[in-house]
């Protein structure tokens, strides 16, 4: 069954195409990575289906139902629930706290909150840190809080951005161990991420942005040898140098 349909969306920030006429579906159950070099897109497309940003163009449908231009709000409540790329804590508040406002914002009441609060803090390793302010948690610690509270009701649809980047190998492996026992659950995500090793083991498929397009589609392994792929990648790469030299 199909969950989520991306049909030819566009966003323009002025005269450039950050995400320019995408399309693809995510099937119930998936886990899609979603791959491409620094600026092709990835957040942006992020962006316009978790309602931060609206479209210039196309569609987007969830069950076949268009939540294009719909608030954060409102598309939370429906169960798309998006980890940011820079992370978003509150700082002075426990991170036993943090999840259980996250919980009482999507409707749980506290002791239910309290209580899922508890267990995923335990299921992320966080147990011995759970009464220190979010500003007291190291970087890891916040990347693993905020992600988290993504899980506190089970969402439809899972969007992670780079939930890996600069975090401890140690936490890199409980987030993905947690990714992969949700996805054997049968829980969606799309799960934009730049550790290749990682995409590779846990995405059966990945979508490969470029300039703002899909550049290719399907298995993994296809996509990370398809040659387009490749020259996007070490062009942004030659390009980085070049900035550098
Ligand atoms: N808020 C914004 N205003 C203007 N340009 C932006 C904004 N957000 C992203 N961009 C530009 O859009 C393009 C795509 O960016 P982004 O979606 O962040 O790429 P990725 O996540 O794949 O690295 C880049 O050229 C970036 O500079
Ligand atoms: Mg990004």
């Amino acid at each position: 069954m199909t969950l989520l349909q991306i049909q030819d969306v566009e966003k323009l920030f002025g005269g450039l195409h950050a995400v320019n006429q995408a399309s693809f579906d995510v099937e119930q159950g998936e886990l899609v990575g979603l791959i491409g070099p620094n600026g092709s897109g990835k957040t942006t497309l992020l962006n316009v289906l978790s309602g931060l940003m609206t479209a210039n163009a196309g569609q987007v449908l969830l069950d076949g139902h268009s939540v294009l231009g719909m608030t954060p709000t409102k598309l939370t409540r429906l169960g798309v629930l998006r980890m940011f790329q820079m992370t978003r804590v509150f700082t002075r508040v426990s991170a036993l706290d943090n999840l259980i406002v996250c919980g009482l914002a999507m409707g749980l009441n506290e002791p239910k909150a309290t209580a899922r609060a508890i267990e995923l803090l335990e299921e992320l390793q966080l147990t011995h840190v759970m009464h220190l302010d979010g500003g007291q948690l190291s970087g890891g610690q916040k990347k693993l809080l905020e992600f988290g509270a993504c899980f506190m009701v089970q969402p439809r649809l899972a969007l992670l951005d780079e939930p890996f980047a600069a975090v401890h190998p140690v936490m890199k492996e409980t987030m993905a161990a947690f990714i992969r026992r949700r996805s054997a659950g049968g829980q969606t995500f799309i799960l934009v991420s730049h550790d290749m090793p990682v995409v590779v083991e846990l995405c059966a498929r990945a979508v490969c942005m470029n300039a703002g397009k899909v550049l290719a589609d399907g298995p993994t392994e296809q996509v990370l040898n398809d040659p387009a792929v490749m020259e996007a990648y070490l062009g942004t790469e030659a390009l980085e140098g070049h900035e550098h030299a």
